[in-house]
């Protein structure tokens, strides 16, 4: 045709939504081409977001650990951190290891891959502009929009690079004296937990009344007490009045009860309230695609927007902002697309925010079920009780789990502690099993472990435990 390329399926954005529709498309024996602004695969998650801050908390998680070992009797030097090799750790050993191999991949199953800035010029074309400013058009029958999402920029904030979204934050230039987090939501607290662990003084603003909003308060409490403890301050229900450049850090201003009266001066600031979605940059007008006001696109359970052969997956498409769901949306596109009947339909997503300790949580939470008046039954156990917990000197957590009032089935589960993130898949599994407490209490779960905790909950509420230790 007109098209320098003719494909059957076009996927725009190459983050874990993007590469895994591609891929998924690709084996089902499609034609696929898939269209990355960056010189890398992989989107915000492999390069910017899930794993190099992964790579950074481990090493953070490590120097912790150090230092608490001193409370029984071992204790280790002041940790000596050279920046550049970390960092190079992080982005050669960590990042170009897992960008390289979606590489390999993309060749392997015959995936082209076109780089530069794709936008649609109708329903069944798109232009790529690459950055020496050739343009490559591509026709498709297909499209799956996977463009992701972007940092929310603090309105009025000067240009200055001490002033960071999560990305400046990840780049780890130096190791600032004082740094302020705007946002007290995941990124703030992971990228917090980060640069705490490297030294530095670290404080958190937030203008809601608790950290990580939407998740269950008794579930946040441990995290928050331990960075009490660590953080220089805690600063909840505080707006944040008026930020500053000068030549000796970033002057900023504080309003609300807990705020300081006085203006305070930091050498770096961590802007993390929230993301917003790409929609608005990729032409999508060209094509008929309807975008709402915030740049959100809204699809059905098969991923498909308001025009039929137009799919989109990932942040692009809602809320939970999440690796997982992208990849999971992804293939429901690409499978639709092959022609099966399939849907999204997971019944619980979950969510882990990986500071220390985590917080993990998935299906109906305590305030859902209260906000949505759902008869539940809840049990929770608490980590003072579990041997492993106190073995590993972290006692803080608890293990939590809903049940429906009627079915008795787990609908939801919450976990904070050591290693959330990694407990919690036991209970996704179980909601998406239908799994009751007696399920979960019968099987015989390894001791001392700490995934014991979710059997103990479940035999709590059963009201069958006999021994803890
Ligand atoms: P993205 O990963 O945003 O990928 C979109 C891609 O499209 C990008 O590569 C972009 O360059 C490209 N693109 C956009 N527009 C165009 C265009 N017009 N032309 C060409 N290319 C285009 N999630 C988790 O589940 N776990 C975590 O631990 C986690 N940690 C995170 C840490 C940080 C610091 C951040 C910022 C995010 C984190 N997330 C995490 C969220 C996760 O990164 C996203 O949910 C995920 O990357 C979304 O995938 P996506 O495919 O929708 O889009
Ligand atoms: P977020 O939505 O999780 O948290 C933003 C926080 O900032 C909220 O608590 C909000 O009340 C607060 N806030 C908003 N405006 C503010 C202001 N002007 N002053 C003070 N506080 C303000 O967003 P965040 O942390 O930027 O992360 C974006 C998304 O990225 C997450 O929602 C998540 O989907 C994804 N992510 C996931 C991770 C994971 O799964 N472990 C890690 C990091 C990010």
């Amino acid at each position: 045709g007109n098209n320098d390329i003719d494909t059957e399926v076009v996927v725009l954005g190459s983050g874990p939504g993007g590469y895994t529709a591609a891929f998924r498309a690709a084996d089902l024996g499609k034609k696929v081409v898939l269209i990355e602004r960056y010189a890398t695969l992989g989107g915000v998650c492999l390069n910017v977001g899930c794993i190099p801050s992964k790579a950074l908390l481990h090493t953070a998680k490590v120097i912790t650990e150090a230092e608490e070992t001193s409370h029984h009797g071992v204790s280790f030097g002041k940790p000596q951190i050279d920046l550049e090799h970390l960092r190079n750790w992080k982005a050669n050993d960590v990042v170009a290891k897992l960008t390289g191999g979606l590489a390999a991949m993309a060749k392997q199953r015959g995936v082209t891959v076109v780089q530069g800035v794709g936008k649609f010029t109708s329903s069944h074309q798109i232009a790529v502009t690459a950055a020496d400013g050739t343009v490559t058009t591509i026709g498709f029958a297909n499209a799956i929009i996977a463009a992701g999402s972007q940092a929310t920029k603090f309105p009025g904030a000067p240009e200055d690079e001490r002033i960071m979204d999560s990305t400046g934050a990840l780049a780890l230039a130096d190791i600032p004296k004082r740094m302020l987090v705007i946002g007290g939501g995941i990124i703030g607290l992971e990228m917090g937990t980060v640069y705490d662990a490297l030294g530095s003084k670290v404080s958190v603003v937030e203008f809601m009344d608790g950290l990580i909003s939407g998740c269950d308060r008794d579930l946040v409490r441990p995290l928050q007490k331990r960075m009490e403890k660590r953080f220089e301050s805690i600063m909840l229900s505080t707006k944040v009045a008026k930020i500053e450049a000068a030549n000796d850090g970033i002057h900023v201003s504080f309003e609300g009860e807990n705020a300081p009266k006085e203006t305070q001066v930091y050498d770096r600031v961590l802007v993390s309230i929230g993301r917003r979605p790409n929609g608005k940059l990729i032409g999508a007008e060209n094509a008929g695609v309807a975008v709402d006001e915030r740049g959100f696109i809204a699809v059905d359970k098969q991923m498909r927007t308001n025009v039929p052969h137009i799919f989109a997956i990932g942040d692009i498409v809602g809320q939970p902002m999440l690796a997982h769901k992208a990849t999971h949306e992804a293939k429901v596109a690409a499978e639709v697309i092959a022609g099966h009947k399939v849907e999204f339909q997971a019944m619980a997503i979950p969510s882990v925010a990986y500071t220390d300790p985590e917080v993990a949580w998935a299906g109906v939470s305590e305030t859902d079920a209260k906000a949505q008046g759902i008869a539940i039954e809840k049990a929770s156990f608490p980590w003072a009780a579990s041997g492993r917990a106190l073995s590993i000197a972290r006692s803080e957590g608890a293990t939590k789990l809903i049940f429906d009032k009627e079915t008795h089935r787990l609908i939801g589960a919450g976990i904070v502690g050591v290693n959330a993130g990694e407990l919690l898949a036991e209970a996704v599994l179980a909601i998406e099993m239908g799994a009751d407490a007696h399920d979960l209490g019968l099987t015989i779960h390894a001791h001392p472990t700490l995934s014991e905790t979710i059997c103990f909950a479940a035999e709590m509420k059963e009201g069958t435990i006999t021994d803890l230790y």
